[in-house]
């Protein structure tokens, strides 16, 4: 129930502002996100790859409903992906993008629109060094989304995918994409979604996320397990083993500011462990899906927004 609250605020404008009038509200974005700035995103990723880890750096901002701010999204990620590669980043920092953000979401010609930007961020991504993977939203954008990527891999073959495990079609689309080198990015799922396409509690959406697992690292392509569950990380690393991959051939990611110490311990018993980094200043619909994951931290916030 407060999930589903939560997650309606995500979307409303005046909740949106209250939140982000409230000074005491920067003191919990500084968990989640890197900072406003290019720099600062630089910045984290250099620190998370000092201690061992890898970095994916998102520009937060979603459903774009103006073509001159996708074009500036596109122009961030160009710059971020140029400042990583002379940092000497690359390849240990990739980008995430939201195709809603450069522009497949505009009432005209949106997919087309995403699409060209999409394909000059991988382009970007290449002459880095570097990866892409898209991020997915929610599930009125999914065929769109996966038949853009799909044709991103014509040029960029290592474009990565998300599926979320709480859709119902999503075991489905895990044996379409399970194809030798696809990177695919599995974790539950963030946005409020109906019955008729996604599984509603908690534990189907585990065993989803199990049975989704299974045929991902059973199959040829590169996994990405996104997820802080402790048993499903457990779960993920005996199926690397019954699957014979090595380290390497597979993932684990978690977002920033969640679960840091089991970051660090995943990456110092050897495994690949890559941390979801926001930044930007468009952090509230980020921050308000963090809070409905979970609602124990609504106490601190509320905290923080009454605070000066
Ligand atoms: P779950 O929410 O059940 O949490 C398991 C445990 O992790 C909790 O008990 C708690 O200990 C800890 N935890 C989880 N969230 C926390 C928080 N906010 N603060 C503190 N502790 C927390 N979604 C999507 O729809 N599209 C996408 O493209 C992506 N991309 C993405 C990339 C990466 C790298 C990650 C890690 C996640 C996403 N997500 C996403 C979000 C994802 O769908 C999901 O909402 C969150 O990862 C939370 O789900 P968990 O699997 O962690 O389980």
């Amino acid at each position: 129930m407060l999930r589903r609250t939560l997650l309606a605020a995500a979307g409303s404008d005046r909740t949106r502002a209250l939140v982000e009038r409230s000074p005491g509200s920067r003191q919990v974005v500084k968990r989640y996100v890197a900072g406003p700035a290019t720099d600062d995103a630089v910045a984290v990723a250099d620190a998370l790859i000092e201690d061992g880890l890898l970095a994916t750096l998102d520009h937060l901002g979603e459903d774009t409903t103006d073509a001159n701010q996708a074009i500036l999204v596109k122009e961030a990620y160009l710059l971020l992906l140029e400042r990583l590669a002379a940092a000497g980043l690359t390849p240990h920092a990739e980008v995430s993008v939201k195709l809603s953000a450069i522009g497949q979401s505009l009432s005209s010609d949106g997919e087309k629109i995403a699409l060209e930007h999409a394909h000059a961020i991988c382009e970007g991504a290449q002459r880095a060094g570097t990866t892409v993977t898209f991020d997915m939203e929610d599930h009125s954008t999914t065929d769109s989304t996966l038949k853009i990527v799909a044709e991103l891999r014509r040029d960029y073959p290592w474009a990565g995918i998300v599926l979320q495990a709480y859709l119902r079609r999503t075991e489905a689309d895990c044996k379409d994409f399970a194809t030798p080198g696809s990177r695919v990015r599995l974790c539950k799922g963030a946005y409020r979604e109906p019955e008729s396409v996604a599984y509603q509690t908690t534990q189907d959406v585990d065993l989803s996320f199990v049975r989704c697992m299974r045929t991902l690292m059973a199959g040829e392509g590169y996994p990405m397990l996104a997820t802080h569950d402790p048993r499903l990380i457990e779960i993920g690393g005996a199926l690397a083993v019954r699957n014979g991959r090595g380290i390497g051939s597979y993932e684990f990611q978690m977002l920033f500011g969640v679960r840091p110490h089991e970051q660090k311990r995943l990456a110092s018993a050897g495994e690949r462990m890559r941390v979801y980094v926001p930044y930007g200043s468009e952090w509230y619909g980020y921050l308000m899906r963090r809070l409905a994951e979970r609602p124990a931290n609504l106490g601190f916030f509320a905290r923080s927004l009454l605070s000066k």
